[in-house]
């Protein structure tokens, strides 16, 4: 039985994964889930309430939470961590900060990803060490936001460190992918996709006989991009409804291929910027939304000393998470994607970019597959979104406004040098408790 430490336990994501993790057991069974946070209030509203629903649907699993690192990560097998430095309040500021100068505000893309990456930094970086020093055995699934800055940081600062970096965005648009064409699941899919985290293409999709499901689902993004109004809670949210039908002309712009749906931020600009509303971005959303709703069930759970009849559910497209960690302890060599360093897995490109690619994971880690060469539209796209994400790790590293300005100068979704300048002011000022002084 395996030990797990979530870390940012007190994460909106926390219930929906441990009730994911318990529907797993038989093939990942589960010793103890240790919750870590650096906010021990917040944490423990969800991890009192979770102890209830663990006491009712699998007593056997023991649960506990702590803000002390030690016994957060001693003697664990697998640390499991979604952080996010600074919370809502600060992934508000990295939306609208940019929408102020006229530019795409969002949490992963352009100014906001760089701001937030930043702060991310110093936290993953943390929660290596202690892993480290309290579980040298361990491994880190990390699935911490802004993914490509955080993956090119740990590539860099910490290379010798066991940390698998994988992102839920292309498992998302595969599920959408296999409803739209009438499959149960995206596992009967056998897919190749190639790029950087929230910024890729997949370029081939087959059944497990091999049969080509790219022209049907190219057809039906023709229509409707990824929408399927399935009636999928996700598709219920305007805000991402809106993405999965912007992949239509995300695709227009290459027809082979089918785009992971962030690319709308560096190709439409324009677009979001103009269907953003300054004052109400999505943090505002989630914050009146998910967040108010996980701690008011929470809040309920532990008021009535039951989990019975909860309105939490299960996280169930965050399995992949359990995959994961079955390919590291099982050795089951399955084909995932991964952000890893190219090493010229994509022949004509940078070798320590890290790439999003489909890996053989086993217990040694992930084994990149060959890919080959890239055309040169997407290969000249990626190059230029490498160098914001170096930029920025360098910047981090050497304390460098100089790169820093730079990184925001690159970045596709900014117009102009000078304006680059000025949302890099403001995002100084609005993060100074969490950056490193430039
Ligand atoms: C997708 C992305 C994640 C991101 C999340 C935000 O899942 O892959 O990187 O964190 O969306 O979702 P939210 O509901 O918080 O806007």
């Amino acid at each position: 039985k395996f030990n797990i430490t979530i870390a940012g336990g007190g994460s909106t994501f926390t219930p929906g994964i441990i009730l994911m993790l318990l529907d797993h057991l038989e093939d990942f069974p589960i010793d103890t889930i240790k919750l870590y946070d650096n906010d021990g209030d917040r944490q423990q509203t969800i991890a009192d309430a979770c102890k209830i629903l663990l006491s009712e649907r699998a007593p056997g699993v023991k649960l506990l939470a702590s803000t002390d690192p030690k016994t957060a990560f001693e003697n664990v097998d697998f640390v499991m961590a979604h952080i996010r430095v600074g919370k809502y309040a600060m992934r508000e500021q990295d939306e609208k900060i940019p929408l102020k100068h006229g530019v795409v505000g969002q949490e992963t893309c352009g100014p906001g990803g760089i701001s937030y990456g930043m702060r991310s930094i110093t936290g993953v970086l943390e929660i290596v060490d202690y892993m480290e020093q309290y579980s040298p055995d361990a491994w880190m699934l990390n699935y911490s936001n802004p993914a490509a800055i955080v993956a090119e940081a740990t590539r860099k600062l910490r290379p010798h460190s066991k940390i698998l970096n994988i992102c839920d965005m292309p498992i998302g648009i595969e599920e959408l992918m296999a409803t739209n064409i009438g499959l149960k699941s995206r596992k009967e899919m056998v897919v190749k996709y190639y790029g950087l985290n929230h910024f890729g293409w997949w370029t081939d999709i087959r059944d497990k006989s091999g049969n080509d499901l790219m022209p049907s689902i190219i057809k039906h993004v023709e229509q409707f991009g990824y929408s399927t109004d399935t009636g999928s809670d996700i598709e219920q949210e305007a805000s991402w409804n809106d993405t999965f039908k912007k992949a239509r002309d995300v695709q227009a712009l290459d027809k082979d291929t089918l785009p992971n749906t962030y690319l709308k931020y560096y190709f439409f600009p324009d677009y979001v910027v103009e269907h953003s509303n300054k004052d109400y971005t999505r943090a505002n959303e989630v914050m009146a939304g998910r967040e108010k709703f996980v701690f008011g069930e929470c809040q309920k759970i532990i008021a009535q000393g039951t989990a019975k009849g909860t309105e939490l559910t299960i996280d169930e497209h965050a399995s992949y998470i359990v995959d994961l960690a079955r390919a590291i302890a099982f050795n089951t060599k399955e084909r995932m994607l991964m952000i890893v360093e190219n090493k010229g897995a994509i022949s004509n490109f940078e070798p320590t970019a890290m790439v999003e690619i489909p890996c053989l994971v086993g217990s040694e880690g992930p084994e990149p597959l060959s890919v080959g060469e890239i055309p040169r539209f997407q290969k000249s796209l990626m190059e230029q979104q490498v160098g914001v994400e170096k930029l920025t790790v360098e910047a981090y590293e050497e304390q460098s406004y100089q790169k820093l300005w730079q990184a925001l100068t690159l970045s596709r979704t900014v117009p102009s040098a000078s304006v680059a300048k000025d949302i890099l002011d403001d995002l100084i000022e609005a993060n100074k408790e969490y950056w490193p002084e430039l």
